[in-house]
């Protein structure tokens, strides 16, 4: 296992020369495959042509979504789809190589399955992180990226973060993933949690024995918690709340699948606003609020023996929502109002575990004065061309890339792994297109203290 906080952080200041081809804000499975795409067309293209890059992340080391690594759980799309091979199958940062590295290649394939372990593919990312860890700076939230002028053109950008370094760039890529959500009106507690942090907050429980836990939401996340709440606390009762009548399985089928091909962007990119639409809409249970079919088998079977037995400890809450919360201190009482008939009743639990999602934040926010330099839609969101730049005002020389939180430009892939390996090597493409577009002495760039 290798450890990615041992990459020392070296901080550069707003006076600082060097200025980068590109600074990457998240170092997700985004940030990795951007960093591949970048570490294998440096090593083909030599120094004279190498992009130089740095990534800022804000954890202390890499971790893939660390609170919902369950025991168990499976990756929801095959491990063909990790961060190289459908951009270059001969990739060295393959799932396939990682496995090879590890002695169990051969036991994979002997388990015939596409479907690794999360742990398994979590291994996986910290693998291809440590081998970028000379790229990446942990413990650095960026809060502010700022312009640097030269008369009214931007030449550059600034990346500040929260402890107040500065990166300079030619190029900005923002992968900073999806923000945890919770209904309206309900707010995180010792008590109230989201799925995001289930682990961390279980742990916290301590010698605690809980008796009961409500979970609220019907999609993976929901189905997971439950599985795992029930599995690990014998004692206590699992209660699942949920507005649908039973949890839905999630379409993996084959031609709906389809939706997450890289040729799908093209098709979703150049539809118009209701073709879009109508496609999220025809395809939004390949993803949201849905569950694998096996899984839901599983939760059937376990709710069925308990009735057998007399013994109900697994419990579902159908077509009712959890209107309010109270966190008492001692315990939380969630109240809960059924849609169909409209009555009101309470549970009281050790914890609710809101499993209702994510939600993109907007990366404009995170863009400060520069966000300023940048077109949106007519619903306000950040206006994107098909290679994923932002587009800007033509004072802007640089670019700025969004991976990630633009499902409603690029379609349903965006958010999820399928189609990362492809995205990084497009958006590194536009980068290089871009820079051979430039008058060559902007590429070689002097600094000139701005800010
Ligand atoms: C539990 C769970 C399981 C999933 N499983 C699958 C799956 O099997 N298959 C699939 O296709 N998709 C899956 N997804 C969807 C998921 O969105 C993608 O797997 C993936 O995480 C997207 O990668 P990303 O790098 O774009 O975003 P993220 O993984 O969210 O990474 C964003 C990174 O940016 C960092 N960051 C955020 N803000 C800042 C800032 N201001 N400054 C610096 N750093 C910042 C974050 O710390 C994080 O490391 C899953 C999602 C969840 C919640
Ligand atoms: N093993 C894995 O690979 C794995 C594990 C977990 C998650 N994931 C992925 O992570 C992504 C997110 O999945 P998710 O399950 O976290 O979220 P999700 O699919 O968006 O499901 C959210 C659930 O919360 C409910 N909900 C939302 N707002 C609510 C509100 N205000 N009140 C009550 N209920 C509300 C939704 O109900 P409605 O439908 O009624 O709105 C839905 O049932 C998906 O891509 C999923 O595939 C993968």
């Amino acid at each position: 296992m290798f450890d990615c906080r041992a990459q020392a952080w070296r901080p550069t200041g707003a006076d600082a020369t060097r200025v980068y081809d590109v600074v990457g804000i998240g170092f997700g499975p985004s940030g990795l495959a951007l960093g591949i795409a970048i570490e294998e067309h440096n090593a083909a293209a030599g120094p004279e042509r190498a992009v130089t890059a740095t990534f800022l992340e804000r954890q202390p080391r890499f971790g893939w979504h660390r609170g919902m690594l369950l025991p168990g759980t499976t990756m929801q799309v095959s491990f063909l789809k990790d961060l190289a091979t459908m951009r270059n199958p001969h990739s060295t940062y393959s799932f396939v190589s990682y496995l090879h590295g590890q002695g169990r290649l051969v036991d994979f394939i002997n388990g015939k399955s596409l479907f690794p372990s999360r742990i398994e593919f979590h291994g996986y990312l910290e693998w291809v992180a440590a081998r970028l860890g000379h790229l990446v700076a942990y413990d650095a939230e960026v809060v502010d990226v700022r312009p640097v002028l030269d008369g009214e053109r931007v030449v550059s950008f600034d990346v500040v973060t929260a402890a107040g370094s500065v990166t300079r760039a030619r190029n900005v890529v923002v992968a900073t993933g999806l923000r945890p959500t919770l209904p309206q009106g309900i707010e995180r507690s010792e008590r109230v949690w989201h799925t995001s942090e289930l682990l961390p907050r279980l742990a916290q429980l301590g010698g605690e024995q809980p008796t009961r836990f409500v979970v609220v939401g019907a999609g993976q996340s929901a189905a997971e918690a439950t599985e795992h709440l029930h599995d690990r606390f014998a004692g206590a009762e699992i209660c699942s709340v949920f507005s649908r009548y039973g949890y839905s399985p999630a379409d993996d089928s084959p031609f709906a699948n389809q939706i997450f091909d890289p040729a799908a962007v093209d098709t979703f990119y150049a539809a118009g606003d209701d073709a879009k639409r109508m496609l999220v809409d025809y395809h939004a249970n390949t993803n949201y609020s849905v569950v694998d079919l096996e899984l839901i088998q599983e939760l059937y079977r376990r709710a069925y023996q308990e009735k057998v037995r007399g013994t109900e400890r697994l419990r579902f809450i159908n077509v009712s929502r959890v209107t309010d919360v109270h966190d008492t201190g001692e315990d939380v009482v969630a109240v809960i109002r059924s849609l169909a008939s409209g009555e009101t009743s309470m549970l009281r639990a050790d914890a609710i575990v809101f499993a209702t999602g994510y939600q993109p934040s907007d990366a404009g926010d995170l863009l400060g004065e520069v966000g300023a330099y940048c077109l949106r839609d007519t619903d306000g969101r950040l206006s994107l061309r098909r290679d994923y730049r932002v587009e800007t005002s033509p004072l802007v020389a640089g670019g700025i890339y969004l991976q990630g939180a633009c499902q409603e430009s690029h379609g349903l892939s965006s958010s999820l792994l399928s189609n990362t390996a492809v995205r990084a090597g497009e958006i590194l493409d536009s980068l290089l297109d871009a820079r051979t577009a430039a008058v060559p002495s902007s590429f070689a760039l002097e600094v000139k203290s701005h800010v």
